[in-house]
């Protein structure tokens, strides 16, 4: 089950873990937290320099793993009187070419998020300029490199990590002593970069960065990642070997560099998947099972075949002693782990309940499915969505943001045509709506690459989504729209990529259904992998609403099941509740995916995948039905799995 200490639910686990880790790492239960914490070691630093009156000069980074970094250090600029006058800046990249006005720009970047709301002199700041002309880029970078120097260094170097395991724009095969240079994009890299720009053709092949060489002469270094998707080029950096094919490794030859995480984004160290091998650990029987279930996949047997030299093999003699051998152990985590599976998820009535994942009773639940995007319900649980409504509960669902940033300008375009047509076909085009329909058409003719759209093209895009999202509702068997709900979130609705902040406008359009719905069970994405982060602000909008209500007493009943979106599933130790399907079952729910069309083929922001959704997806659950078939459990077609978020107000069950 899951706990509220963090989003994954993992508390922190309180050793040494000298072993495996070859960098000190500190886990945050959050990146706000964690960009908090290291934004106040850099202005102490920088009022440190200001007592001495010295400059300070530090490294910075793009991305988005900084920006709450930046978020804050501005918060402290305007709240508590930070001052960066004595602050000189050299960022690590650049992309090339590249003019600075581009939104794509790091220069653009830099003043939007940090530069333009601190008071550091402009001629402090120092960006890799992606204008110059080729011919004169060495000698550019030699001169970059010098100012670097001629500062006195740098004090303080902010990292990110990009999937390649590249820090700058320093990718594998970089070389340990390179400065200052002009580099070669890696196809990940651009991939990752599409987000910006919309299409691939248009992320530049090249960039300007500073060298390993360049990082490694910081006095202190920081490195910040977040999210699942960071976590294994994470563990790679952290725990393998140093090696020019994951370029971040060669910080591990540093005096002073810290590596700062998530919990996500720690997922893959041994410290989270076999915390036993990494010192002294309390066995609950949460962790029992995840050493079950990690030997039965490191021996490839099946639980009840486990023995007790499989376990004392694998570091796991401790375990041993304290629950009287492996005889007894598979079978209490076999049993755990049958009760899991159910193909009633809202609850099977007339039943004992006493090892089932969901109460009895009442016997018709009202149940709410939040989807982040209007497409993660049926993605990620319309099977169980399905079955909610063919076993007769009161099933709603709620598309928290309109996802409209999410299609393809040309699907616009046909929509506003034919909209244009129907009305001059039935002789009610008037002048005005005629302009206003021209207006539109004109603006996506003439849109720049990475523009952001008009609020009329946004508005046309979030419909097209409704509709799709509607017909996927129908489709899964929603009979009655009123059950249907749209919120809209403000957050999302920036027209760009990165997104506003949660307020409690959000909060409250979360809040308010839950108090007219008051449902016994409701469903939210728990996936913490999703790109933009849009997933991680819907889980934390819903967290926020369960808060503020907890105080009414139809709370105490009300159960929160999370899924995990298109990318990763729960590791199965986490996992509370899975619901098989059959094949036919598998069929329909391809086919409620599939009423997404502008998502079809390739949408605008697939991520880090080439597959589309529905196939990801069914990969997924079919991965999930055959692990627990390795591990010894009936052989079904597919499974959805969830994780119960346990909230310590709730009554024990
Ligand atoms: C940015 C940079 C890159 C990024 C890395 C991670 O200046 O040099 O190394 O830090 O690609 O990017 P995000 O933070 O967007 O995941």
């Amino acid at each position: 089950m899951l706990n509220t200490s963090s989003p994954s639910g993992k508390s922190p686990i309180k050793f040494q873990f000298k072993t495996f880790e070859k960098l000190p790492v500190k886990i945050w239960d959050d990146s706000r937290a964690a960009s908090l914490h290291v934004a106040k070691s850099i202005a102490l630093a920088i009022r440190q320099k200001q007592q001495d009156g010295e400059q300070i000069v530090l490294g910075l980074a793009t991305g988005s793993s900084p920006i709450k970094l930046y978020q804050e250090l501005v918060n402290m600029h305007r709240n508590e009187g930070l001052s960066f006058q004595n602050v000189i800046t050299f960022n690590l990249d650049e992309y090339y070419p590249m003019p600075k006005e581009a939104p794509q720009s790091y220069w653009h970047f830099m003043h939007e998020h940090l530069f333009d709301h601190v008071d550091i002199p402009s001629e402090n700041i120092h960006i890799p300029d992606g204008t110059i002309p080729m011919e004169k880029v060495a000698e550019y970078c030699q001169w970059y490199e010098k100012q670097i120097d001629l500062a006195g260094g740098i004090d303080i170097q902010v990292l990110g990590i990009g999937r390649t395991g590249h820090i700058g724009f320093n990718e594998p095969g970089s070389w340990e002593t390179s400065l200052t240079r002009m580099v070669r994009l890696d196809g990940l890299t651009r991939r990752d970069a599409i987000k910006d720009f919309i299409a691939e053709e248009d992320v530049p092949t090249r960039a300007i960065t500073m060298g390993i060489g360049s990082i490694m002469k910081a006095r202190t270094i920081y490195l910040l990642a977040w999210g699942q998707h960071k976590a294994d080029i994470v563990k790679e950096a952290v725990e393998g070997p140093v090696s020019s094919q994951v370029p971040a490794s060669f910080l591990q030859k540093h005096p002073n560099v810290r590596v700062i995480l998530d919990w996500p984004a720690a997922e893959r160290l041994t410290r989270t998947t076999a915390p036993w091998l990494c010192g002294m650990v309390n066995w609950t029987e949460d962790l029992a099972c995840q050493a079950v279930v990690w030997t039965a996949q490191k021996t490839g047997k099946p639980i009840l075949k486990l023995t007790n030299e499989d376990y004392n093999e694998h570091g796991l003699s401790e375990l041993m002693l304290k629950e009287n051998g492996a005889y007894e152990l598979n079978i209490k985590i076999f049993n755990r782990l049958q009760h899991t599976i159910t193909g009633w998820p809202g609850g099977k009535a007339g039943a004992d309940d006493s090892t089932r994942p969901e109460r009895a009773n009442p016997a018709r639940k009202r149940s709410i499915i939040f989807s982040p995007h209007p497409d993660d319900d049926v993605i990620s649980m319309g099977g169980t969505f399905m079955r909610l409504v063919d076993q007769e509960h009161d099933v709603h669902v709620a598309y928290q943001t309109s996802g409209n940033i999410a299609v393809h300008d040309h699907d616009a375009r046909r929509y506003v045509e034919f909209q244009r047509e129907y009305m001059a076909s039935q002789g009610m085009l008037s002048e005005n709506l005629n302009k206003h329909y021209q207006k539109i058409l004109d603006f996506l003719h003439n849109k720049a690459k990475g523009q952001a759209d008009i609020p009329e093209v946004r508005a046309i895009k979030g419909l097209i989504r409704r509709g799709e999202a509607r017909a996927a509702a129908r489709y899964s068997g929603i009979k009655d729209d009123d059950n249907i709900h749209f919120l809209d979130m403000p957050f999302y609705e920036t027209g760009h990529v990165h997104k506003g902040d949660l307020t409690d406008a959000d909060i409250d359009l979360v809040a308010n259904l839950l108090k007219a719905v008051k449902p016994h069970q409701v469903y939210a994405a728990g996936d913490l992998a999703d790109p933009h982060g849009t997933h991680r602000v819907c889980l934390e909008a819903i967290l926020a609403a369960f808060e503020k209500l907890k105080g009414e007493t139809w709370m105490q009943d009300c159960w929160l099941w999370l899924y995990r979106g298109a990318w990763h599933e729960f590791p199965i130790h986490e996992i509370d509740m899975a619901v098989p399907m059959s094949p036919d079952q598998v069929a329909r729910k391809q086919k409620a995916i599939f009423m997404h069309q502008s998502q079809k083929d390739r949408p605008p922001f697939p991520g880090e995948d080439d597959r589309e959704f529905w196939q990801r997806a069914k990969d997924r659950n079919k991965a999930t039905a055959e692990l627990y078939r390795q591990l010894g459990f009936a052989e079904y077609e597919a499974m959805e799995a969830f994780a119960r978020w346990k909230f310590d107000w709730q009554k024990p069950r």
